[in-house]
């Protein structure tokens, strides 16, 4: 979850036992109450109401042919999962863990055997909870793109509400970058994580109708065998402004450190504030450094902010890059994936780069992939 706001603890959201980790504000109020209500129904991507029940959800579904999703039952994903073995959490999500399980052969006749990821939103059936849990249902349900994590289906059974994802073998861009066991990942993998992560985007920016990521980070982009990028966790996915809106008015939900200032400071969201956010990912894979360190001297705690002035600076921007690739990247590469954080990270919004131009820059900084079997697990 890092220094994620808004998307802890189910029972008490918003007041939270995570309260040092996350942060909310509301684009109207500072401290914003928790809304105790039941799930709600709210506008859909058509203007329709949301579901708010297996059987809303179900027929909600029909509709959505881009990828039709599999219902699965509450005692499926036990047998899934292993009932939810220790040893099978993946990570760590603001409302569960997701864990690593298996379709086997017997589970149902309609269904191959198949590597999933299970990712479980339950708790006390929490608005937020269900708020995000219908998002991704939403989104990925009706959006499918080789950059996007693909959802396979989804549980909505009494007060359980779980998401079923393919597996993806490599974790998180975050569990790699950082990590101190798995051998530190080359510029070419990092530059086709940025591609790829691009890629996935453009696309949502470019749909019929926009969507809004909102919490684009290191953490939500997720790896399988070959280093293949796909976006994931569209629980705070929003859809985009529509005819002469510039923006759409949200409370202010997302991660410290990844958040574009005008979207915290206004709270108003367009696509620009994911082109910040993936400034800052772009920062993290240059620099292997954590976009926000409490324990780096204050001066260079947020990553943006201490690396922005050196970005434009050829010979300076060379001091910050990642020690454990040991000066092995193309100079002029690094200089230019700088220049393009130093864009993205442009505090007038409106001056930022299209995630297509993006696309459109990173592809001739492609380099074949020298060491395919770096870091196996
Ligand atoms: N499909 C998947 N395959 C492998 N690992 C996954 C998958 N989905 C999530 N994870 C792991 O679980 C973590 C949390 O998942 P995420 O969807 O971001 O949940 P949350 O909404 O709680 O942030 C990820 O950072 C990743 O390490
Ligand atoms: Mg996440």
């Amino acid at each position: 979850m890092g220094n994620c706001w808004s998307r802890g603890n189910p029972s008490i959201y918003g007041v939270s036992l995570f309260w040092k980790n996350i942060y909310r504000v509301s684009s109207n109020a500072k401290s914003e109450s928790p809304e105790v209500q039941s799930p709600v129904k709210e506008e859909g991507r058509d203007g329709s109401k949301l579901p708010s029940n297996p059987k809303e959800v179900k027929e909600s579904d029909r509709d959505t042919a881009a990828n039709p999703l599999i219902a699965f039952t509450f005692n499926e994903l036990k047998i899934i999962t292993g009932n939810f073995r220790k040893d099978h959490v993946l990570g760590g999500g603001g409302f569960g863990n997701v864990y690593k399980g298996f379709i086997t052969e017997d589970l149902r006749e309609d269904l191959q055997p198949l590597q999933v990821a299970v990712k479980v939103h339950d708790g006390d059936n929490s608005v937020q909870g269900h708020r995000e849990w219908l998002a991704e249902v939403t989104f990925l349900g009706q959006l499918s793109h080789p950059n996007l994590v693909k959802l396979i289906g989804y549980c909505c059974e009494d007060e359980h509400r779980m998401l079923i994802y393919e597996f993806m073998a490599r974790g998180s861009v975050e569990d790699n970058l950082f990590s101190r066991v798995l051998l530190p990942l080359p510029w070419s993998i990092r530059m086709k994580i940025a591609f790829a992560a691009a890629k996935g985007l453009a696309f949502l920016h470019e749909a019929e109708k926009p969507v809004i990521l909102r919490d684009f980070k290191t953490a939500n982009i997720l790896l399988d065998q070959e280093y293949n990028a796909k976006l994931s966790d569209f629980g705070l996915a929003k859809d985009g402004p529509v005819g002469d809106n510039s923006h759409v008015s949200t409370r202010v939900m997302g991660t410290f450190g990844y958040a574009a200032p005008e979207y915290v400071m206004t709270g108003h969201l367009t696509a620009m504030s994911d082109v910040y956010s993936y400034g800052v990912v772009l920062l993290e894979l240059l620099t292997g450094k954590k976009s926000l360190d409490k324990s780096r001297p204050a001066r260079q705690e947020t990553l943006a902010d201490w690396a922005f002035p050196l970005l434009n600076q050829k010979k300076k921007v060379l001091s910050i890059v990642d020690p454990k690739l040991n000066r092995d990247y193309p100079v002029k590469a690094v200089q230019k994936v700088a220049m393009l954080a130093y864009h993205c990270l442009n505090r007038n919004p409106k001056a930022r780069p299209l995630m297509r131009d993006i696309v459109n820059y990173l592809e001739p900084l492609q380099v074949p992939i020298e060491t395919p079997n770096i870091g196996n697990n």
